[in-house]
This record gives C-alpha cells, structure tokens and sequence, in this order.
C-alpha cells in the first residue's frame, strides 16, 4: 500500500467514525476546531498544504506534536517557525489534540 493511499485510507476511517460524534473530523474553516488561543494560526499554517483532517484525527503529546513540527519543517517544506509562533501552535495542539482525547 502506497503512504498517500494509506492515509487516505485512514482518513476515510476517521471520517466514518466521526460521523457519531460530537465533533467532526472534516474542518472547512477554523471556526470547526475548538475555540482557543492559537487556532487560526494552526489552521492557515498547517491547512496550506494538506487538509486539516491530518492534523486533528490525531491524538499526541506535546513532545510528539514537537517532533511532527520537525518533520514538516525538516522533510515536507513548512517554513522553520519562529518561536513565539512554534509554541502558540504546540500549546493549541497539545491543548485540543492530545493524548487523551475521547474522540479519535
Ligand atoms: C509546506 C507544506 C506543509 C505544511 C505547511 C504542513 N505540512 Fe504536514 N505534511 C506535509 C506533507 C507533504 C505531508 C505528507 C503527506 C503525504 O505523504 O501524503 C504531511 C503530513 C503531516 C502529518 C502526517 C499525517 C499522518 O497520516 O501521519 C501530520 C500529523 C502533519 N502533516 C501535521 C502538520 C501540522 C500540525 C502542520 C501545521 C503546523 C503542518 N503539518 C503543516 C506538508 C506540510
């Protein structure tokens, strides 16, 4: 299986099963992801190059969303951020899509 077929395999799933729950897996506009400092940011930041699906059918630590930040800057071309920016962006994440969320 290919990686993008992979992911968009996932992300059917993730779609499927958030058809019973409170909260939606496909995010159109900031105002679909929880309320809170930082979330405009995350959404036109991390939006402009793939859909926000990828990033809120997760569940990771701040450290993990730390290393994901890595990733995108360090392989997928996400200009490097500065620091106030990087972590108005971790806090948002690790805030809303951590570990412990109930609804992936
Ligand atoms: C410059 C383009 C770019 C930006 C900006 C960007 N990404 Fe990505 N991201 C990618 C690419 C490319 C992939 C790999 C997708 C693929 O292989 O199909 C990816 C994949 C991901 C994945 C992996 C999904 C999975 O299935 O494991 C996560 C999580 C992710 N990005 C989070 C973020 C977050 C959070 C932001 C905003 C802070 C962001 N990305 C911004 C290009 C970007």
């Amino acid at each position: 299986m290919t990686l993008s077929k992979l992911i968009r395999t996932s992300l059917a799933a993730g779609i499927f099963l958030a058809a019973g729950s409170s909260m939606a897996a496909i995010v159109n506009d900031p105002e679909d992801m929880p309320p809170g400092e930082g979330r405009e940011t995350v959404f036109y930041m991390c939006s402009a190059c793939h859909s926000m699906a990828i990033v809120t059918q997760q569940g990771l630590s701040r450290k993990r969303w730390d290393d994901v930040l890595d990733w995108m800057v360090e392989d997928q071309g996400m200009a490097e951020l500065d620091e106030a920016t990087r972590n108005e962006i971790l806090d948002y994440l690790a805030d809303h899509y951590d570990e412990d969320r109930t609804n992936n």
